[in-house]
């Protein structure tokens, strides 16, 4: 079979050719091509945009700049998955137009009509945006970025641009952007979250075209390292009790430098978010998961996807034909530590998809450097990690390769604190903030200690203590990180040591 369309055409017939491998070419073409994160195909990509679920398909649009590799006028790219782990590029969603580029934004399902989009009885797929128009900025104006709608009829494949553009215009604040909009049930109405500068403003909506400004709020409180941007609005059932949370990404001014998200916990009334406690806290302490944000339409379950990238190097990163990768899609939670709630974050459970045949280690106690990998075989730096303990002493899990490139995630039990240590992971002089160490808190000390590694191959993301304590971190090594050890000076008692080779298999 000579022609290629001829044996791709028989190679699907067969069933043995998945597209989402199809989209990922071997690791030996592109080294640093995630293997079951999300990167487009070729060009840039930064935020998750308009995540929602919608008769039976996960979408995932993105901020993407298809004629460069660097950040460059705005599209809404666009990716698909039946079950959050095997994507497939479509499209571009959003073409940047006379008002101009496509900034980040949200997307609804409009099961009521409220917006009139719908037609012949097909839900409308309503997606809100900021329009962001570079000539004004150039001018120097206040006004150049505004919220606008866009809507699908056919499950998110073709769009069209509302004529009444921009449905919330710009009162004057130069950072107006990145509309969350959610339904409230209680009053009947949308919600919509904005990042505006260096606070927090609610409007609402009957029908997602004229809006009213609630309330505001943050800019005597929180993180303010940096402009904020990319809010999300988070409803959480609490033993029996409505707890919301406030995402708010900034950038600069990360806990590790950088970008990064800041969340907030308290009430909600439609109108007003009053925050429990102004306590800075962060949903992932590493350098790469900014602009996270929910799918709507998933009911009881809130999942997270973050773009896992850092303005602070995010242009320069050593990849090619591409730039960015999604983070792994994550459940998210809440958990009461002394009477205050804290954000928890793991991955979701259809990840399990990937999972290769475990080696499972019982018992363990760890003095010195272990090598695993005669046990666990060469997973060339795809596998997951599960971890308990009962006692907690330092100790490090190190990926390596056979350069003697190393990137270190470990706990030190003096700081009490988790740390990612990727300064001699390979590839780091890009950018002089790049080869550092990372560290985040343990939030309960006392307990026994636990974690889940996902590694691919050029990310780490590392849930401790239940996702109470989480760091995602890039980078990029000349070869594969093909061997896997774990070493504590102290002496670690290992309970359950539990790696699993991760592979992508056919959707
Ligand atoms: C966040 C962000 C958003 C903006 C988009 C532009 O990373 O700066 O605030 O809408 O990227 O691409």
């Amino acid at each position: 079979m000579k022609n290629p369309l001829i044996r791709l055409v028989f190679l699907v017939l067969l069933g043995n050719y998945s597209f989402a491998q199809m989209t990922q070419p071997l690791p030996g073409s592109e080294p640093h091509r995630p293997q079951y994160h999300f990167s487009p195909k070729a060009h840039w990509m930064n935020d998750p945009n308009g995540l929602v679920y919608h008769n039976g398909t996960y979408h995932l649009f993105f901020q993407y700049y298809p004629d460069g590799m660097v950040w460059g006028p705005m599209h809404w790219g666009h990716a698909t998955s039946q079950d959050l782990v095997r994507w497939q590029e479509q499209p571009i969603a959003l073409y940047p137009d006379n008002l101009g580029y496509i900034f980040s934004g949200s997307a609804v399902v409009d099961v009521n009509n409220t917006s009139g989009f719908g037609k012949d009885g097909k839900v409308p797929l309503v997606a809100i945006f900021t329009h962001h128009d570079a000539e004004l900025e150039k001018k120097k104006s206040d006004r150049f970025q505004y919220q606008s709608l866009a809507y699908s009829l056919d499950d998110g494949k073709t769009w069209t641009k509302y004529a009444g553009n921009p449905v919330l215009p710009n009162p004057g604040i130069t950072d107006f952007r990145d509309p969350k909009v959610r339904w409230y049930e209680p009053q009947k109405k949308w919600i919509m979250t904005l990042a505006t500068k260096d606070h927090i403003t609610f409007y609402s909506s009957p029908d997602l075209k004229s809006w009213t400004r609630e309330s505001a709020l943050g800019q005597d409180f929180g993180a303010h390292g940096g402009v904020w941007e990319c809010p999300d609005l988070l409803l959480f059932q609490h033993n029996g009790k409505q707890v919301w949370v406030l995402l708010v990404s900034i950038n600069p001014g990360g806990p590790n430098g950088g970008s990064a998200t800041q969340y907030f916990v308290g009430d909600f009334d439609g109108k007003i978010f009053k925050p429990y406690s102004t306590d800075i806290k962060w949903m992932d302490y590493g350098t790469d998961n900014y602009a996270g944000v929910t799918f709507a339409n998933t009911g009881n379950r809130t999942i997270l996807i973050g773009w896992m990238s850092n303005w602070q190097y995010a242009n320069q990163v050593p990849t090619s034909p591409w730039r960015s990768a999604m983070t792994v899609a994550r459940t998210l939670g809440l958990k009461e530590i002394n009477g205050s709630f804290l954000l928890i974050s793991t991955p979701v459970k259809e990840l399990d998809a990937l999972n290769g045949k475990p080696v499972l280690l019982r018992n363990l106690t760890v003095k010195g450097s272990q090598e695993l990998t005669a046990k666990t075989g060469n997973l060339n730096g795809l596998f997951r990690l599960d971890l308990t303990a009962s006692n907690s002493t330092d100790f490090a899990i190190v990926l390596a390769n056979e350069k003697g490139q190393e990137l270190e995630v470990g706990y030190d039990k003096t700081a009490n604190q988790y740390y990612i240590d990727r300064s001699r992971s390979g590839k780091t002089d890009f950018e002089k903030g790049f080869g550092k160490r990372h560290t985040a808190p343990r939030l309960t000390p006392d307990a026994a200690l636990s974690l889940t590694l996902l590694a691919d191959v050029a990310s780490v993301e590392l849930f401790a203590d239940g996702g109470l304590t989480v760091m995602t971190d890039i980078f990029f090594p000349d070869q594969p990180m093909n061997r896997l050890f774990i070493k504590s000076a102290k002496g670690l008692t290992v309970s359950e040591l539990k790696v699993t080779p991760l592979h992508l298999s056919k959707p």
